[in-house]
Order: C-alpha cells, then structure tokens, then sequence
C-alpha cells in the first residue's frame, strides 16, 4: 500500500526523503515521488518517476534540489494506472498546495465534480488529486483550520500529508482509516505512514489516532481533533535498532526474517509470559463462542490457533477470512470473543470487521506485531508478537510468533478455566522453550533444501497436503509459494485429497507432504501412497529418521521430532525456505512481488 513520509527540519530534506521511501518500499508500491518546497519558499518542487526508488533516485540526480519541508510518496496504484501524472505527490491548481494520500477517497467523483465546475482542471485519475485542489478551494489563510474543513468534506480512509507556499516551514498530516505517524527530532520533526521510515532519525513517536490532524514544523507538533481541539499525546518510545530494518548480510528480507525465528519466538514466548493480561483471561473464561478473524498469513495462525483453543481451553472456535466475516450474519451475544490476527494492526478488513463486532457487544482482542497500530488501540485487550518490523511482503517469522502466542493463550486459558493442568501446562511450556532451536537445526539444512528448490523449480502447479492441526500449514506453503514465484499452488486437507484434486495428480505435479510423526501419521501416509500410485513427485515434510516416509518419497526435508502439538511451528519453516528458494531461482522480486503490498489498508 502506499507509504508516505514528511520531513520539517533543518537539513537537506531531499536524501531524508530518498531514505525513508527505500524503508517504505516493502509496503508494496508501482511509483514513487517527492515534493520539495523550495529553499525561498516560494515555489514547490515536484518530482515523480514510475518504477523503483532507484528509478527516483536516478532521475533526481544532478537536479540539486534543495528545501527544509517536503514530502515524499510511494504508491500502490488504486484509481489510474502507475503513470507519472498518477503518483503522488499531487499539486493544487495554483501549485500552492502539495498532497500525498494513502488510503481510499470513496466521494471523490462528487467531489471532483463540484470542483470542475468551479474551473479546476484535473491532470491525474486518482482519487487524491481532489484533496489537493479541495484544500485550494477551501484555504481560510491558516492550514490547519483549512484542513479541519478538508476533512469533514472527505468520505472514506486515509492518512494524508499537506505542504503549502502559504505556510512553507509546516507539515499537517491527517488520520482517518490509514496509518501515519509523527516522528520527533532535534531542530527536525517527521510524519511518515510507520516508524522505519524514520528510524533512522528518531526512536520517538506518536501515532496518531482516527480523526486527528498533527501540525508539524522544526521545532513544535500539535496534535488536534476534528473539532479543533488541542489533544495532549504521549510519546512512544521505540528500542528498536535501525539494523531490524536492513538485510545484515542476507540477499533478501524474507530470507533475513526466515533466520530470525529461533530469536522471534525465544522473544515472543518471555513477552507473552512477562506481559500476561489478567483482565484478559478473565473475559475469555465466560467466552461460549471465539471467532478468529484475520486474512491471509494470520487466518491460516487462526485455523492453527482453533485446533489449540478448542483442545486446551474448551471454547468452541470458528476461523473466518474477515473480508467475509464483516458481511454475513454473525451471531454475537455478551458472551462473544472476537479475535483479529494482523501482523500490521492496519488491515483495513480485520479492522473494520472488528469495529462491528465491538458494535455489536463483543469482546475483542488484538494479536498484532506493530506496537501502536491501528487494531492494538481498538480492540478490548492486545497480546504482541515480539519480531520487530517484517519487512518482506511474504509473513515469515510474524507467523511462527502469532502461532507461539496463540498456543500460550490456549494454555493459560485453559489453565484459568481448570481444562488445563499446571503439570500439562508446565510440560509444553518446557517443550516450547526448545523449539528455537529446533527451527535453527532446520534452518541449518538450507542448502539441502535449495537442492530440492532447484528440482522442481520449473513446476507449473504445486500441490500441497496436510492433515489436523498441520492441514493449515499446507495453505501456508501454497500461499508462500504462490505469492512470491507466482506459481500455481493449492493446499489442501489430505483426507479430501480424494473428493476432488486427486485427479490432477500427474507425474509432473509435485505434491509436497507434511507429514510428521503424530496422531494422523498413518492416515497421511496413506495419502502419501495415493500420491505416489499416481506417480505423483512426493516432496515429505517428515520428523528425523522416518525411512518408511522417505523410501516412497522423492524428496523428504527433515524437522525434529516435538510433541503432536507443536509440530506446526516446525513443519512451516522447510516450506517458507523451500518458496524463498524457488523463487530466488526463478529471479523473482521475492521482498516485494508484484500487485502485492505489505499493509492492506483497502477493502
Ligand atoms: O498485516 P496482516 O497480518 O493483517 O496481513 C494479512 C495478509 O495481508 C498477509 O498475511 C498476506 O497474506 C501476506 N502477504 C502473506 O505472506
């Protein structure tokens, strides 16, 4: 989604932008531009350029542009395709105003109407371009008061950044829907849709919530409501390093966060249990009904997450995809516990899906990895999932760590409502503390399983099975693989294999198996022979020493051995290497792959 930074402050503003925008390029983007009021304050320098920052970074060079306020932009393209006269930043008539928009403005057609009838010309097809000429038609002589009259004509969700020749030493951003945050410096302050972008210059923050508008120069930021009244807003404080946001000697992000797990989850299991919410497991012990929501990645930790809560805590748990949650008839009585799994905390579908349920009288929790994000403020209760910013588009170690909290929530639920036993709860939780390194042991064996990467790059489908509590990992590896190297891939419960996709198995389709030594062990294998008596290529995703698996398989990649429970935090590792290399093969942009943002802050 589009990502956006501002910058007031005493320096060349330009390479401040340049930076931020390469931390914002992981957020998915087509085009990317900057607007820089320049240095008499008289004149705004815009340029735009379609492609990447270095594309940016290449047409800016030998320009020397130079100026103290300006914004920056990266766009993912909603209203009109990448063009240049599409990305941002959009000019007013008079080239007086400046704008940069992340979001959707749903009365923009209305709107552009009213305003062509005043005379305005329009150059680009967005949507954003009417708040630029908006905030022309409507200057009172003062910015802010200008853009608590924007904001009461504008329908939808955004987050927006002004820079004016009227008032050339400020910033206003404004928040309604779309994430933006106000970074603090000394002699130069920051808006930018996340803390990344900024890092770099400042471990303080403020984010911003719905209905408010910062107004930002070099040395002050206030923060007001739609009404126009001065709020008092607590700075965050971030311990984050700026190494969290870059590759530490790794090709890619993805392979970097891939590395990352022993530590993610080691970190997510002392979070979880040094920041336990009483108040929390109280509400859910009364709980009749849970419903996890989240989309992608998080609602495949949601269909892992219902096999724990209904086995540990005994509530009876429904999995939905929240863009289908929010428009069908749910069921919500005082007794209902709604929980959005988002990596971002800004999903647009989680969020608003959730809002409904808390309308309606339901209990929500937030399981969310961005501190401060949209959902961690609107949901009832939190619990975080301690990785520091993902920046790959492909969810890798968030997934691990939301599987981590969900399994611990399980257990401390159940041992609150007594279907869980301090002995039983002190075995997994022991158990648990291994598996960091576990996952480093296969994370060890990459080069082993870039090999099999390699065999079966050229693949046109992929098919992926699993069963029980590891059928939901099979819809993570088809979503892994999918999502970066663009190949066909489905996943899919293996008894059901039978009900339908048996019949695409060839001896061309790989068909990868998670197939640990649990409980459903015979029963998969069973499936494994069907496969293979279709002359399918079976790739096994098998616990150590499992010769019977790996003597009909073509390929077996080997996880340790963990209790039934567990193992989902182990067999997605293999998968997630075994996507990354393939599509590293294959030369594809694994970091950010095409039409794919990080954050989906639309409908
Ligand atoms: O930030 P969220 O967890 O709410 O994001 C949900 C999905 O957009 C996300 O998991 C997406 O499917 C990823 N690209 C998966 O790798």
């Amino acid at each position: 989604m589009c990502g956006i930074i501002g910058y007031v402050g005493k320096r060349n503003a330009v390479p401040v932008l340049l930076y931020g925008l390469q931390r914002l390029e992981y957020r998915g983007y087509d085009s990317a531009g900057i607007a820089v009021i320049d240095k008499n304050g008289d004149k705004i320098i815009v340029e735009k350029q379609v492609g990447k920052i270095k594309d940016l970074q290449e047409h800016l060079w030998n320009r020397k542009i130079e100026g103290h306020t300006a914004l920056g932009h990266t766009r993912w393209a909603t209203h009109g395709p990448p063009t240049i006269e599409n990305a941002h930043p959009h000019t007013s008539q008079r080239e007086t105003i400046s704008i940069v928009h992340n979001g959707i403005i749903e009365n923009y057609l209305e709107l552009k109407e009213e305003l062509i009838k005043k005379g305005y010309r329009f150059r680009s097809e967005t949507d954003t371009e009417v708040v630029a000429h908006l905030f022309e038609e409507l200057y009172t002589g003062d910015l802010l008061e200008t853009a608590l009259k924007v904001a009461k004509k504008l329908e939808g969700a955004y987050a927006i950044g002004v820079i004016s020749t009227y008032e050339p030493d400020k910033i206003v951003g404004i928040k309604k829907g779309s994430p933006l945050i106000v970074g603090f410096g000394k002699d130069e302050n920051f808006i930018a849709s996340d803390i990344p972008a900024v890092l770099e210059y400042t471990k303080d923050f403020i984010v911003l919530e719905d209905g408010e508008i910062a107004v930002v120069t070099k040395d002050n930021v206030e923060v007001y409501n739609l009404e126009g009244k001065k709020l008092e807003k607590k700075p965050l404080h971030v311990t984050w390093d700026i190494s969290v946001a870059e590759k530490a000697g790794y090709k890619h992000f993805m392979q970097k966060e891939i590395h990352e797990q022993p530590r993610t989850i080691g970190d997510t299991i002392t979070g979880f249990s040094s920041s336990k919410d009483e108040k929390l497991f109280e509400a859910i012990k009364d709980a009749d009904r849970l419903y996890i929501i989240a989309c992608g990645t998080s609602y495949h930790a949601g269909l892992v997450g219902k096999f724990w809560i209904e086995k540990f805590a005994r509530i009876p748990v429904e999995v939905d995809y929240a863009s289908e949650y929010r428009y069908r008839d749910r069921i919500i009585n005082n007794r209902t516990v709604v929980m959005g799994i988002s990596q971002s905390g800004e999903t647009a579908d989680t969020r608003f899906a959730l809002l409904d349920a808390k309308k309606e009288g339901a209990k929500t929790i937030g399981l969310v990895n961005v501190v401060g994000s949209s959902l961690s403020r609107e949901t009832d209760y939190v619990m975080y999932t301690y990785c520091g910013p993902e920046i790959g588009v492909a969810a890798t170690k968030t997934f691990t760590a939301q599987l981590v909290t969900l399994l611990l929530f399980a257990l401390e639920a159940g041992l609150k409502k007594g279907t869980v036993s301090k002995p039983e709860y002190k075995k997994l939780y022991d158990e648990l503390l291994h598996i960091p390194s576990k996952v480093e042991s296969i994370l060890n064996n990459e080069e082993g399983i870039k090999e099999i990467a390699h065999k079966y790059m050229n693949a046109q489908d992929f098919l992926f099975l699993g069963r029980n509590i590891n059928y939901p990992i099979a819809l993570e590896g088809a979503l892994k693989l999918k999502e970066i190297s663009y190949i066909h891939a489905e996943g899919y419960p293996a008894g059901e294999m039978k009900h339908g996709p048996i019949a695409l198995i060839d001896d061309k389709l790989p068909v990868v198996c998670v197939i640990p030594q649990d409980k459903y062990y015979e029963k998969m294998f069973s499936n494994l022979q069907e496969v293979k008596a279709r002359k399918g290529k079976v790739v096994s995703v098998a616990t150590e020493g499992d010769t019977k698996v790996k003597e009909l398989s073509d390929d077996v990649i080997y996880i340790p051995p963990a209790s039934d429970v567990l193992y989902p935090i182990l067999t997605v590792v293999p998968l997630q290497l075994l996507s990354y290399h393939i599509a590293t093969l294959l030369g594809k942009d694994v970091d950010q792959p095409r039409n794919l943002a990080k954050t989906v802050t639309v409908e």
